[in-house]
C-alpha cells in the first residue's frame, strides 16, 4: 500500500494540540540546551513526486556563527533545503504534520518521540534512551557541528562511497568525510569574502576525483542556497569524464569539469573563488598566476610535493640543515610556500599561511589563504621576495610568474 492509498487522518484544526505541542516543546528545550535534535516527517499523504517531497528532516546547523534550523526536503531524485528560525520551523511543522505527512519523529540526546496522525487523533510516544555511563567522544559531538553531517545522505557522497544510502558514512571513509568537513569550514570561513549577491564564479585546479569539488558545490548552492558556477580542471581526461557524467547524473546544476593542463587553461569569467588543493609541484604556481590574473576574491591552495627550489637550494649558514636531504627537502618545501605567499601579497592580497588539517592525514598539510586586499592597500613591491631567493641561491621559478602578471 503506497502513502496515497492510506486512510486519511482528519485535517489538523489551527489549534495545536497536546501532543504536537509537547513534540514542539522537547524540541524546542533540546535546541536551546545545544542538544542538536534531529526531526524527521515522514509517510506522506500524497504520493511522492517531483513536487511531493517523500521526507522532510530538520536540525541545526551553524551558518555565518549564528546556529539557524535548516529543512532538508527529500525527493526522489534531489534534496532542497530552507534555513528557518526556530519560531518559523515550528509553525511550518505544524502547517505539515496532519497534512502533508502523518508521522513525525524528534531524536534527542537521550529520549526519542514518535508522533502520528491518526483517524481518532494524534498519538504521541515518547521513549527515554538510556544515557550513556561514558561521555560522547569528543570527535562524535563534533560530527554534529559539521557543516555535512553524518546520518543524512547527501546524493554526491553516496555516489562516490562515502557514504551508504541511509547517511551512514562507511568505516573506511571516515577520514575521507573528516577531510571534507574540514575543508568545507575554511572555504566557509572566506565565504563572507566572497560577493553577497549573483552568481558564485569559482575553479578547483587539479580537481581529480572531485570529492572537494562536488562539496564546495553543495556548501555554495545547498546550504547558502547560491547560484553557483563552478568548473573543476584536471589533466586526466578520464577522470574528468567521470566527473561530468556524476555531476549529469545528480542534476547538479553550474558545476562543469574540463580536462586540459592548469596551465593551458584561459581565463573566461570572472573569478571570486579560487581552489587548488594538492595540484602537484608547479601545478599549484599555475593555479595562484591564474587566480592572480582572473583578479580573484579568494584563493585557497593546498601545495603538493614540490620539486623545483630542491636541486637549487644553497646556503653556507644553513649548510647543517641542507646537508640532510630530508631537512633540505623540508626547508625546500617552506621556502617555496613562503615565497608563493610573499608573492601574493605583493599581487594585492593578505595572505596567511595555516594548518590545512592534522598531520596523521597527510604530511602535505599547509594551506595558503589569500584574500584580495582594497586597492589602496597594495605593496606593489618585491624586494623581501628576491631577498629570499638571493639568499637561498635560487634562479628562476614558477612562482616568478605570479609577480609577472601581477605588474602586467
Ligand atoms: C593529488 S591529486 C589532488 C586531487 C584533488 N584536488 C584532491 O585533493 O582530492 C592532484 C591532481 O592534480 C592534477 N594535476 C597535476 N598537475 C596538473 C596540471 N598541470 N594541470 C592540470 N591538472 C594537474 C592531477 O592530474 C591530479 O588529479
Amino acid at each position: 500500500m503506497d502513502a496515497s492509498q492510506r486512510e486519511t487522518p482528519k485535517l489538523k484544526t489551527t489549534l495545536m494540540s497536546n501532543s504536537s505541542s509537547e513534540f514542539l516543546d522537547a524540541l524546542q528545550d533540546s535546541f536551546e540546551n545545544d542538544e542538536f535534535p534531529r526531526v524527521v516527517l515522514s509517510a506522506p499523504l500524497k504520493k511522492s513526486s517531483e513536487e511531493v517531497p517523500r521526507k522532510q528532516t530538520l536540525r541545526p546547523i551553524e551558518l555565518k556563527n549564528e546556529i539557524v534550523l535548516q529543512w532538508e526536503l527529500h525527493f526522489d531524485k534531489l534534496q532542497t533545503h530552507l534555513n528557518l528560525t526556530l519560531a518559523e520551523s515550528k509553525e511550518r511543522f505544524l502547517s505539515l504534520f496532519g497534512n502533508e505527512y502523518r508521522e513525525a519523529y524528534l531524536f534527542g540526546t537521550n529520549f526519542e518521540y514518535t508522533l502520528r496522525a491518526t483517524s481518532k487523533g494524534e498519538k504521541l510516544k515518547k521513549r527515554q534512551i538510556k544515557a550513556k555511563k561514558n561521555k560522547q567522544p569528543a570527535q562524535h559531538n563534533r560530527t554534529k557541528n559539521y557543516l555535512i553531517p553524518e546520518g543524512v545522505p547527501i546524493p554526491f557522497l553516496v555516489a562516490l562511497g562515502i557514504m551508504t544510502g541511509s547517511g551512514k558514512v562507511k568505516e573506511s571513509r571516515q577520514k575521507k568525510f573528516r577531510q571534507i568537513n574540514r575543508y568545507l569550514e575554511i572555504v566557509n570561513d572566506v565565504y563572507d569574502q566572497l560577493p553577497a549577491e549573483g552568481p558564485l564564479h569559482v575553479v578547483d585546479f587539479g580537481c581529480g576525483l572531485s570529492y572537494l569539488t562536488f562539496a564546495v558545490h553543495h556548501l555554495l548552492s545547498v546550504i547558502h542556497q547560491r547560484e553557483v558556477v563552478l568548473f573543476g580542471i584536471d589533466q586526466k581526461a578520464d577522470v574528468i569524464e567521470r566527473c561530468e557524467l556524476l555531476a549529469h547524473d545528480l542534476n547538479l546544476a553550474g558545476l562543469n569539469f574540463t580536462s586540459g593542463r592548469i596551465e593551458d587553461a584561459l581565463q573566461r569569467d570572472k573569478v571570486h573563488l579560487a581552489l587548488s588543493l594538492h595540484a602537484c609541484d608547479t601545478a599549484t604556481d599555475a593555479a595562484l598566476t591564474f587566480a592572480v590574473e582572473a583578479n580573484a576574491d579568494v584563493i585557497l591552495a593546498v601545495p603538493c610535493c614540490q620539486h623545483e627550489v630542491f636541486p637549487q637550494i644553497a646556503n653556507e649558514t644553513l649548510e647543517l640543515i641542507l646537508k640532510h636531504g630530508i631537512l633540505k627537502e623540508r626547508i625546500a618545501s617552506i621556502a617555496t610556500d613562503a615565497l608563493r605567499a610573499e608573492a601574493l601579497e605583493v599581487a594585492g592580497y593578505k595572505t596567511q599561511i595555516l594548518e590545512f588539517i592534522d598531520l596523521e592525514h597527510t604530511p602535505k598539510n599547509l594551506l595558503i589563504r589569500a584574500i584580495r586586499r582594497p586597492e589602496s592597500h597594495t605593496k606593489h613591491e618585491a624586494q623581501s621576495y628576491s631577498e629570499l631567493k638571493t639568499e637561498l641561491g635560487i634562479n628562476l621559478l614558477a612562482t616568478d610568474q605570479i609577480l609577472k602578471t601581477a605588474s602586467e
